[in-house]
């Protein structure tokens, strides 16, 4: 039979008198039905729905047709261990390399093709984790992925989950997965490492075992097709036996040129600068993330509409690039000197004297001093002329 998953998890529902887990496939179930052609049948259910009890019908509207009831919390500190989103396409684009986007496909289409998949004995667990440097695009990922199904995402930071309070940290575990399962939606573990670090951590060993073999019960008991996506930067950390349990692993590289490039583009939009030398952008900033190309365009964005113009000028938008560069390597300059200095020997074709005046709001007799071009008496040395 089709749709096997909604009907059961319908049942479930129904048996477990709980209304909303019941309500919820029910709709999901009326939008396959929908989409598959079958409306006189979608048109039933929704009639049905329609007729729900009024506190469920409210509980409904509220979030889009889709009611998670109430939120768990973190038993010792009272905080929402959980934080519900509908994330959308709009604005939300994911630049991966080929071979990457082809596994994220494959995924989504095993969860959108599972009933099938499981007839024929060949679907796999919604697991996903996703893992790789940080501003890679990880948690872009989880949202990617929600916005693409359509689910509410809910997104659990591992590391507020870790109570402080021994023992709490498994019944908060047990709380985000029962949530999860009471609706259609991606449950997204986000900084994974901090529950799923290997057992035999020197740190509090007997309390983070516990915390491993309960996310390992509760990752067992989660039902097939409930679709789980966990993120990390610290891959290595992770217990074996949680690694395994991850039917699709996909690495977060850092962008190659070309993805840079789409970066850029899509980053600076109508703002990019007039003349810009699209291949030398994607070029100097090799080694960086998305993340990093991303606060580059935004600071630069930023600096350009308070200046009132109406587009980023390119040494500025260079200036910014070589910048955060030198700072995600742990480099800082101490004062604006430093920097200038700086510039000038990183691109001294960009960085002229007249081009550094301007984005210094100064003389190039001042620049000529500063790089020792020219000595403090005024007399010219190294490079020479005051318009190189
Ligand atoms: N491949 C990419 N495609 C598009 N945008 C990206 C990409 N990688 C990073 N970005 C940009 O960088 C920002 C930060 O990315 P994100 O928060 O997803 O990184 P992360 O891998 O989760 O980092 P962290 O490990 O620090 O949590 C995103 O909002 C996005 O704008
Ligand atoms: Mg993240």
């Amino acid at each position: 039979m089709e749709f096997m998953s909604e009907v059961l998890k319908i049942i479930e529902g129904a048996l477990k008198a709980n209304g909303s887990l019941a309500a919820n496939y029910a709709g999901l179930l009326a939008d396959k039905l929908a989409s598959a052609g079958e409306f006189h049948q979608a048109r039933l259910i929704r009639d049905q729905l329609a007729r729900a009890p009024k506190a469920l019908a409210f509980a409904q509207d509220a979030s889009k047709g889709v009611s998670l009831g109430h939120v768990p919390v973190d038993g010792d500190s009272r905080l929402n261990t959980v934080d519900v989103s509908l994330p959308s396409l709009d604005g939300l684009s994911l630049f991966l390399p080929s071979a990457i986007q082809f596994r994220v496909d494959e995924f989504l289409e095993s969860i959108r093709h599972h009933d099938i998949l499981a007839r024929a004995g060949a679907a796999l667990p919604a697991r996903l984790l996703v893992y790789g440097a940080p501003g890679t695009g990880k948690t872009m990922m989880a949202r990617w992925i929600a916005a693409h199904l359509n689910y509410p995402l809910l997104t659990v930071r591992c590391d507020t989950l870790v109570s402080s309070m021994l023992g709490q940290t498994s019944r908060n575990l047990r709380r985000v997965f029962d949530y999860a399962q009471q609706a259609p939606s991606v449950l997204f573990l986000d900084e994974f490492d901090a529950l799923a670090s290997a057992r035999g951590n020197e740190r509090d060993v007997g309390e983070l075992q516990r915390v491993v073999i309960a996310l390992l019960q509760n990752m067992d008991a989660l039902p097939d097709n409930t679709i789980l996506v966990a993120a990390t930067n610290h891959e290595q950390l992770l217990d074996p036996a949680i690694w395994r349990r991850f039917s699709f692993r996909i690495p977060m590289p850092l962008p190659d040129g070309e993805l840079r490039l789409k970066l850029w583009k899509e980053m600076l939009g109508i703002y990019a600068p007039r003349r810009i030398n699209w291949g030398e952008l994607a070029e100097l900033s090799n080694g960086s993330t998305g993340a990093v190309i991303q606060q580059v365009c935004l600071d630069a964005k930023r600096s350009a509409i308070l200046q009132g113009e109406k587009v980023i000028e390119a040494p500025a938008l260079f200036r910014r690039l070589g910048l955060m560069m030198r700072l995600s390597e742990g480099k800082q300059f101490s004062n604006q000197d430093e920097e200038i200095r700086w510039l000038r020997e990183w691109m001294p074709k960009r960085f002229s004297l007249r081009v550094l005046a301007k984005l210094y709001g100064t003389t190039v007799r001042q620049i000529m001093t500063i790089t020792g071009e020219i000595s403090e008496d005024g007399d010219e040395e190294g490079r020479g002329s005051s318009n190189s």
